[in-house]
């Protein structure tokens, strides 16, 4: 993996050897399609071999009282995400523009979410607030309710069961923000300058690459993500959009 001292070294490379800008590009395109397509070869038969089991467990219900049976289910489900994950971390730089209603978005974004709440009997309390007016944007739609959702994700992970969270959004002259707020367990100080980073998780079962997908996807749209934090008391992921 590298760190920001080798990244550093190779955007200065980059800007002073216009042939070694393009060898890099490409060995990282390179390598970003590698990472895809072994992801990809990986994620078609596990995905048969978890509907095999699904079925199996349909078919057979005693299988529940094997030994491990959960946690194995478990295990190949985190897997499934885990192949998913790779294949959008590896995408999430190439965007699909269009014109849309970020408002519409945030909002379908926002009802989808409460019903996942209401259909998993969560007393999360989920409110929203989307300014009218925001008007149209530019950019990869599916790419970001894909971010909003990983913030969303990461604040019902972080709160209590009669937990709170918050999703606004308004604009600001030539900006779109978008707050997502939570009073879950928060971020201590030493994790903060991490978190973005891919494969860095706090959770048991986390793969670690909700956030750094999300920091990919708003800086290809030329956008900025930051996090602020009092443990116990309110954690806020903002997210600013260039309009
Ligand atoms: N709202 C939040 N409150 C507290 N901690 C958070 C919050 N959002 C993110 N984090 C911390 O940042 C870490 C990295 O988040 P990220 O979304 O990248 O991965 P993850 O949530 O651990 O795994 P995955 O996204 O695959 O479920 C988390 O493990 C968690 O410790
Ligand atoms: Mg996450």
């Amino acid at each position: 993996m590298f760190n920001n001292i080798d990244i550093n070294k190779m955007n200065r490379l980059m800007e002073e050897n216009k042939d070694a800008k393009q060898i890099i590009s490409r060995l990282l395109e390179n390598h970003h399609t590698t990472v895809s397509m072994i992801a990809h070869e990986i994620r078609n038969p596990l995905t048969l071999v978890s509907s095999s089991l699904q079925i199996m467990e349909a078919q057979h219900p005693e299988v529940k009282e094997f030994y491990n049976w959960k946690q194995m289910m478990e295990d190949v489900q985190f897997m499934c995400n885990l192949l998913n994950e790779l294949s959008s971390f590896n995408k999430s730089t190439i965007l699909h523009h269009s014109v849309f209603s970020i408002e519409r978005l945030l909002r379908n974004v926002a009802v989808s979410f409460a019903i996942s709440l209401d259909a998993a009997g969560s007393d999360i309390e989920f409110t929203s607030h989307i300014e009218s007016g925001i008007g149209d944007f530019t950019g990869d739609k599916v790419k970001l309710e894909e971010m909003l959702l990983n913030l969303l994700k990461n604040a019902k992970d972080a709160v209590e069961a009669d937990g709170k969270i918050s999703l606004t959004a308004k604009k600001e002259e030539d900006t779109i923000i978008i707050q997502c707020t939570d009073n879950g367990y928060g971020i201590p100080e030493d994790q903060m300058s991490s978190i973005f980073e891919p494969f860095v998780t706090y959770k048991e079962n986390g793969t670690g690459l909700g956030l750094s997908l999300a920091k990919q996807i708003v800086e290809a749209h030329g956008g900025k993500i930051c996090a602020e934090s009092t443990p116990g008391i309110n954690t806020t992921f903002t997210v600013t959009l260039p309009v």
